[in-house]
């Protein structure tokens, strides 16, 4: 079996597409999950692309060090630099530079002639060179690049040290065939590539990114790069569980494996859709809530006579909990402990404390919890950022006749404040209240709610998309009672928002000299204003 080395770039190219953002502790969790999935090389961001990122990076390179933790950078100084200062504390850095090699992109985009790109790859990778060893280079748009130029370029880099090339297929437009061809004929025409890990990055514009990427595995490709659930640019990138259980399950005709553990494939993307608010299809390969599900009558009873019949692979072999009727109201907190242990949590005292709570809480609601829902309260009740505004009281009443209401009591620091309001839903009405309290009036711009489980008592999550000036935040909750979810997830995403601009006042002060606390804002005022930047 020859190694596929797994690069995960969730958190750059995954997370630069709409709707996909996270904050840093968002990013250093997801991270953390990717060490435990075991993946290769994670690319934590792009540093020059703003403070936040660049934060994120220097976090995810100081506080995961198991895999390699890559930045990206422009083909220039300012960006390779600003890369480096975040990456430097990793305990395995890389720089990934990149600059396009298409005639399309030349001509349109950069405006400069193959000489002078060709003059600025190498001499990325040249400085890159000189602030660490491990450099990977990738020829924008590839896929559609003159294979004569684009090997002259790859030659040129490998010279000048680059450990790494890409190739990407930027916009999604190749097909397999031709795809793992380009690969072979660059390994085959490439003088040096051998010294150099031959990688690939592609595209889903056409639904064929994990093909293509499996094609150029075939041909000879040794790194893979993709993200979880296949978030990314536009249509996405390769998603990182499809190739990885295409490797596992096809192993014998494909030759080549990965060390990633499939185990954990179902609690990262689970996590990522929570930190995100973003659900997965229900068909989505792999994690999918109908990915191991036999509806047709003929499936269930192949299955049940013989698992293979209609099974390539299990639920387990990706970790997917089996949904068993666990624990009720009388179950103690050892039950609880070994039942999140069983399902690869390892909880602290302090964690223990909470989740038990929020347990004994559910359990009083509902009489059979499943282990989506331990999942999902647990997800819900370790959020990372502060609670300015907590939920105290809640009472709402709507119909399909007149308006709804709301009235509301929100905790903020020691006062309990106030309010209620009108809107055409419970939901709205909710949210017009929240407004008026905070003085955050928020634009709503997504709003999604599901079931955990099956049931009229089952938990539901509610995910919110909330604008604050330019700024946008996700949010969510979950609880038996939708209204309570969407209010608690509105809540989320404000107090994020607070949490954000706190952080960022808080090193304008640091930058200005001055060692003043931000603090949070009093109650009632409108501070739409502040986000208006
Ligand atoms: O799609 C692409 O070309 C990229 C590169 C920066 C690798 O994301
Ligand atoms: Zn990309």
């Amino acid at each position: 079996m020859d190694r596929v080395v797994v690069f995960d770039t969730t958190l750059r190219d995954g997370e630069q597409s709409p709707g996909f953002s996270m904050n840093i502790e968002e990013k250093l969790k997801m991270a953390r999950q990717l060490e435990r999935l075991n993946v290769d090389i994670i690319e934590a961001g792009f540093p020059i692309a703003s403070d936040g990122d660049f934060e994120a990076v220097r976090r995810v390179a100081q506080e995961v060090r198991t895999p390699v933790i890559a930045g990206l950078a422009r083909a220039n100084r300012a960006d390779i630099a600003r890369c480096w200062e975040a990456i430097q504390y990793a305990a395995r850095p890389r720089i990934h530079t990149f600059i396009a090699t298409s005639d399309i992109h030349l001509r349109h985009k950069l405006r400069r002639s193959r000489e002078e790109v060709l003059r600025q790859a190498v001499d990325a990778v040249r400085y890159a060179k000189s602030l660490t060893e491990d450099i990977e280079f990738s020829a924008e748009d590839a896929g559609r690049s003159d294979i004569e130029y684009l090997s002259q370029v790859i030659e040129a880099v490998v010279e000048a040290g680059a450990t790494v090339v890409n190739i990407p297929d930027t916009v999604g437009y190749c097909i397999p065939g031709e795809f793992g061809a380009l690969v072979r004929a660059l390994r085959e025409r490439v003088r040096g590539l051998a010294r150099a890990t031959l990688s690939v990055h592609c595209h889903n514009d056409l639904g064929l990114a994990v093909s293509n990427s499996l094609a150029a595995i075939q041909n000879g490709a040794r790194q893979v790069e993709c993200t979880i659930n296949g978030i990314g640019e536009r249509a996405g990138n390769a998603s990182l569980e499809e190739i990885v259980m295409a490797l596992r399950v096809r192993s014998a005709y494909l030759k080549c494996e990965t060390g990633v553990r499939s185990e954990e494939i179902y609690r990262s993307s689970h996590l990522l859709s929570n930190l995100t608010g973003m659900p997965v299809q229900a068909n989505k390969a792999i994690v999918g809530k109908n990915a191991f599900a036999h509806e047709a009558g003929i499936h269930q009873d192949g299955v049940l006579k013989e698992a293979l019949t209609y099974e390539i692979m299990t639920p387990q072999s990706v970790g997917i909990p089996e949904n068993k009727l666990v624990l009720g109201k009388h179950s103690g907190r050892h039950a609880l402990l070994k039942r999140y242990e069983s399902l690869g949590y390892t909880l602290t005292k302090e964690h223990l404390d909470r989740a038990y709570l929020l347990f004994t809480k559910l359990a009083d609601k509902k009489k059979a919890i499943f282990d989506e829902e331990l999942i999902v309260i647990l997800d819900d009740g370790l959020k990372h950022v502060p609670e300015s505004y907590s939920l105290k009281y809640l009472q709402t009443i709507g119909g399909n006749e007149g308006f709804g209401s709301a009235t509301i009591k929100l905790a903020h620091g020691e006062e309990v404040l106030a309010d209620s309001a009108v809107g055409d839903g419970p939901v709205d009405a909710t949210y017009n209240a929240i407004d008026r309290i905070t003085g955050m009036p928020g634009k709503l711009l997504d709003y999604s709610l599901k079931s955990v489980t099956r049931g009229k008592d089952a938990v539901a999550e509610a995910f919110v998309h909330v604008q604050f000036g330019t700024h946008n935040f996700t949010g969510k909750a979950a609880s038996t009672d939708v209204t309570e979810a969407s209010a608690r997830a509105y809540l989320n995403a404000i107090n994020k928002a607070l949490f954000e601009r706190q952080r960022r006042e808080k090193s304008l002060q640091v930058n200005a000299g001055s060692a003043e606390v931000f603090e949070s804002p009093p109650a009632g005022e409108d501070h739409a204003a502040d986000w208006a930047v």
